[in-house]
């Protein structure tokens, strides 16, 4: 074990274009999070303001976020731990972000490879057919099976978790970038076909009111946090995933537009996933705030008494695999590429080292909602928020100035915002981040039982 990174052998692995880089980081963002979640935490928040307040915290703390993230990889070409190290000291304090990460993305991918077994099985039920005539008790029903019999969940996790093994061990442009260009756009094949039959739905209008219609009183406080912290979990910040995926950005390419471009493709697939559910819902009448089981039990559902419902389920349920694993991938790179950079394991060794230990804390998660709850809590709530704080104050505070502006700058056709996205990454981000984590921690709400 070297405590020096050991770059010395092959020249390090590098996107074949700003396009495939763009790919692979928008199959990172795209995920259960824009699918399964966004469209549940919309629902539960009552829609439209909840919306506007969700694509403000994308476009105002996130993007700037992500820019910072995907610097901090290619200005040091490495990965989340040696990245703070490389662009400080050796010894400095920062790196202990970089192992927070790592930790994180261990812990995230263990409970996030559950949910993907749900879609890979929902897969399976709706090629079998099994889904056909159900009605909502029998869908509960089939969702119950599901989560009270471990052995069927973890099964499900143990092939997603090796498939995406697969691929990371594959290396970065036979393995990541070659599936991302095949998942990707036939991620958004998919979706358009979906949102062909939404739009002719009875239901359409009824969904487009609710997702866009402004109701603000519906709006709380803690919505507002939500869509803060729910910005950081869709756009993959805050765990050394963009960090990594940055540093095979090749020098020349335009990272403040890439950036930006993932963004916008992560935030466009989230709305399209709502407007191909709400539809849905609304034409069934059924309630839009049915909370995680909206995927897996409402929809459903709802499909088995639509005509095409069938094909349309096989639809839905591989465009989520789809979207699933390019985000599995990107997890388990974080700590693949963790290893090989600092320990110079190989990378077929790597991978599966990693996914054996992902397993290991995963199948308890399967096995448990309780150990799910808890780790989900402590990635969402502690991991993430404390992983984008660090890479914000860490690129605004920190790191060299000319070589932040160099990376910024070069090649950029956003090159005159630069002044404008480090003063957003100097003060509004960091603030914006702490209230969220104090908030999601209990902090604020035991200040304000304090004050009466
Ligand atoms: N963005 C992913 C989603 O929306 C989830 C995610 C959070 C993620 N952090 C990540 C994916 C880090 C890859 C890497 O589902």
């Amino acid at each position: 074990m070297n405590d020096v990174p050991n770059p010395s052998r092959t020249p390090r692995a590098q996107w074949n274009s700003r396009t495939g880089f763009i790919l692979a980081a928008a199959g990172s963002a795209v995920g259960l999070g824009n699918i399964w979640k966004f469209p549940y935490i919309t629902g539960e928040n009552g829609g439209g303001a909840f919306v506007l307040v969700y694509l403000a915290c994308i476009l105002v703390v996130g993007v700037p976020v992500m820019m910072a993230e995907v610097m901090l990889g290619r200005a040091s070409r490495s990965s989340a731990v040696d990245a703070y190290r490389k662009l400080s000291d050796p010894k400095s304090k920062w790196v202990a972000f970089g192992i927070l990460a790592v930790v994180g993305a261990f812990l995230l991918l263990s409970y996030y490879s559950t949910v993907a077994g749900w879609a890979l099985h929902y897969t399976y039920l709706s090629l079998t057919n099994a889904i056909a005539g159900i009605d909502a008790g029998q869908a509960e029903g089939l969702f119950g099976d599901l989560t009270g019999t471990p052995l069927i969940g973890v099964g499900w996790q143990l092939a997603f978790l090796a498939i995406t093994m697969c691929v990371v061990a594959a290396g970065v442009s036979h393995g990541i970038e070659r599936w991302a260009r095949i998942m990707m756009p036939g991620l958004f094949v998919l979706i358009l076909i979906l949102l062909g039959k939404a739009v002719t739905m009875p239901g359409w209008g009824e969904a487009m009111g609710f997702l866009f219609g402004m109701n603000w009183d519906k709006l709380t406080a803690a919505g507002v946090l939500e869509a803060l912290g729910h910005s950081f979990f869709t756009l993959s910040l805050g765990m050394g995933s963009m960090i990594t995926y940055g540093s095979y950005l090749r020098s020349q390419d335009d990272l403040a537009s890439a950036s930006l471009a993932t963004a916008g493709a992560d935030t466009l697939v989230a709305l399209a996933a709502s407007m191909v559910l709400f539809p849905i819902v609304f034409t069934f009448g059924m309630a839009p705030g049915a909370g995680p089981g909206l995927l897996f039990v409402t929809l459903p559902t709802a499909l088995a008494q639509m005509t095409g419902g069938a094909v349309l389920s096989v639809i839905f349920f591989v465009m989520l695999v789809f979207a699933a694993l390019t985000s599995a991938i990107a997890i388990l790179e974080v700590i693949a590429a963790y290893v090989v950079d600092h320990h110079g394991i190989s990378r077929v060794k790597s991978c599966v080292g990693a996914t054996i230990v992902v397993a290991l804390f995963g199948v308890p998660a399967t096995a448990s909602g309780g150990w799910f709850n808890a780790v989900d809590y402590f990635v969402s709530n502690w991991a993430l928020p404390l992983g984008g704080l660090g890479v914000a104050l860490f690129v605004a505070w920190r790191m060299d100035g000319a070589l932040r502006r160099k990376e910024f700058e070069t090649g950029s056709a956003l090159a005159k915002f630069y002044s404008a996205w480090l003063w957003t990454l100097k003060y509004p981000v960091p603030i914006s981040i702490a209230v969220v984590f104090l908030h999601a921690i209990g902090v604020l709400s035991w200040i304000g039982s304090l004050m009466g």
